[in-house]
């Protein structure tokens, strides 16, 4: 039998590869459709995401409902997931290492579902992709990266407590409906993949 999602969540559970899995409660493997056009990547799991193993269940997550609004979506038709999958002690930032251990899951989380668009949610999923970039300066902008659309985002969780970075996320949101348009033109139509989408 092939990979699938339900398998690579039941992996995560009982995952002990890195040392995360020793204080965490439950991980979270992620959520949302196989077939999801959009995949988020969030930085880890927090308190509430820990106790619940749901993704952006808390603050952050109710922040994320309203986000999601903006761009016409529903969180039962997007994929919802993390860069690490157990929660960092008092939400310390991820070290390498546990990124690195934690790798293996996205990866094969990526290549089932197949999003048209992935949206890195602060710097710790955009160093995924663009390891150099600086959040302020690409933020809300659509980026082929290896083949693949990407847009980074500040983190929802520093956005919702800081006016100017909340206005620059939303805004970003609000993109969001013309980028998955254009990333699904550019994926039936266009045999030469330009550098960037011309939206902006
Ligand atoms: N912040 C994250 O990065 N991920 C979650 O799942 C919740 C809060
Ligand atoms: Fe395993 Fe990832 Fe959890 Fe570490 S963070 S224990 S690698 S699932």
């Amino acid at each position: 039998m092939g990979d699938d999602l339900n398998q690579i969540a039941a992996e995560v559970r009982v995952c002990s590869l890195c040392p995360l899995s020793q204080s965490r409660t439950q991980a979270v493997p992620g959520e949302g459709p196989p077939n999801a056009q959009i995949m988020f990547i969030g930085e880890g799991p927090g308190f509430h995401e820990d106790r619940t193993g749901r993704p952006f269940v808390g603050a952050a997550g109710k922040f994320l409902d309203e986000l999601l609004s903006l761009a016409g979506l529903k969180r039962e038709e997007v994929f919802i997931t993390n860069i690490v999958k157990c929660r960092p002690p008092a939400n310390r930032d991820p070290r390498p290492e546990e990124i690195e251990a934690c790798q293996p899951y996205l990866d094969r989380q990526i290549a089932l579902i197949k999003p048209r668009v992935i949206v890195t949610l602060g710097r710790y999923s955009m160093a995924r992709y663009l390891p150099n970039a600086r959040i302020s300066a690409i933020h809300g902008q659509a980026r082929r990266v290896g083949g693949q659309w990407v847009v980074a985002m500040y983190h929802p969780a520093a956005a919702l407590h800081q006016m100017a970075l909340r206005q620059d996320i939303e805004a970003d949101f609000r993109k969001l409906p013309q980028i998955i348009a254009q990333a699904n033109q550019d994926e039936t139509s266009e045999p030469e993949k330009p550098e960037q989408l011309s939206l902006f």
